[in-house]
């Protein structure tokens, strides 16, 4: 049973002490303003910054980017070789987190999306090559507790970030639409919320457990000539996917 510590109660330290809440580890929490109160929220323990840099198996950086250098002047010479940092830092590289924790070889970086709140997110991880495989297992499976977890070269985390780091927001967007969509033609918001969210979760299903690609999925309801297609039709006509890939484009160049 690890001690994981977190530095940082925000919305991504929140959904990771959410998502662990649910393991057998155990859990305590730093952030200067709001870090005691979310503590006594998810029943756990509120540690002052050293002290919780000294009582962790598992130290998590999930605080914002620009604040590195001023915790680790703080913590990094109290960190010993047996530590383990995990950074959720965003823009951050890994050799960013060694240069500013060189006591400890132990160090992971990862892009987790707000999913791992309930259990259900998608974590890019790379780790410090000199960490011993043991060790990445054993982080690997703490990670495994919150998703399903993605080993990536570090080049490939900017994509990830904008595909599954904001993918959430940009599904929910899409959600937001057909709930719109019903409520146009009638149907009240709480019931479009039901019905939109069942549709997402069904389709998703069905090509998961049926292996059938999203493409063919389109012409398997697609009757020659019928509603579905005029649809689809208006929503190329529109550059629906054009416009889709262009927007991950933006994120990508702006983070
Ligand atoms: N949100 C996401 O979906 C997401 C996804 C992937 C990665 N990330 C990464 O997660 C990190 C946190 O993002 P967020 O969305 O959670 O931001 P956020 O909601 O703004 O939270 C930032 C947290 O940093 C804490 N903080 C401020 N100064 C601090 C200090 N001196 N020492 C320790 N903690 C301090 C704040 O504490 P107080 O509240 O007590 O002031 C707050 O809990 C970022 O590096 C981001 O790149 C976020």
């Amino acid at each position: 049973m690890a001690k994981i510590g977190i530095i940082g109660s925000g919305n991504m330290g929140q959904a990771l002490i959410n998502g662990w809440l649910k393991t057998s580890n155990q859990l305590a929490v730093y952030s200067p303003n709001h870090g005691e109160a979310i503590a006594n929220q998810y029943h756990i323990d509120f540690l002052h910054l050293l002290e919780l840099t000294s009582w962790s198996d598992i130290l998590v950086l999930a605080f914002l980017p620009q604040q590195l250098s001023k915790i680790s002047d703080q913590i990094s010479s109290k960190i010993n070789s047996n530590q383990t940092i995990i950074s959720v830092l965003g823009g951050i590289s890994l050799a960013q987190i060694m240069e500013a924790f060189p006591n400890t070889d132990n160090i992971v970086k990862t892009m987790p999306n707000t999913n791992v709140k309930v259990n259900k997110g998608e974590i890019a991880y790379i780790a410090n090559s000199k960490m011993s495989s043991k060790k990445l297992k054993d982080i690997c499976n703490l990670l495994k507790n919150l998703g399903d977890i993605f080993p990536l070269a570090e080049s490939d985390f900017e994509t990830f970030g904008a595909l599954a780091g904001s993918g959430p927001a940009i599904v929910a967007k899409f959600a937001e639409s057909l709930v719109l969509a019903g409520v146009k033609n009638g149907l009240d918001r709480s019931t479009m919320i039901k019905i939109v969210s069942k549709l997402i979760i069904g389709t998703i299903k069905n090509v998961q457990e049926t292996g059938i690609s999203f493409n063919d999925l389109i012409y398997q309801i697609s009757t020659p000539g019928g509603s579905t297609i005029r649809g689809i039709t208006e929503l190329e006509n529109d550059g629906f996917s054009g416009k889709l890939i262009s927007a991950c484009d933006k994120i990508m160049a702006s983070s």
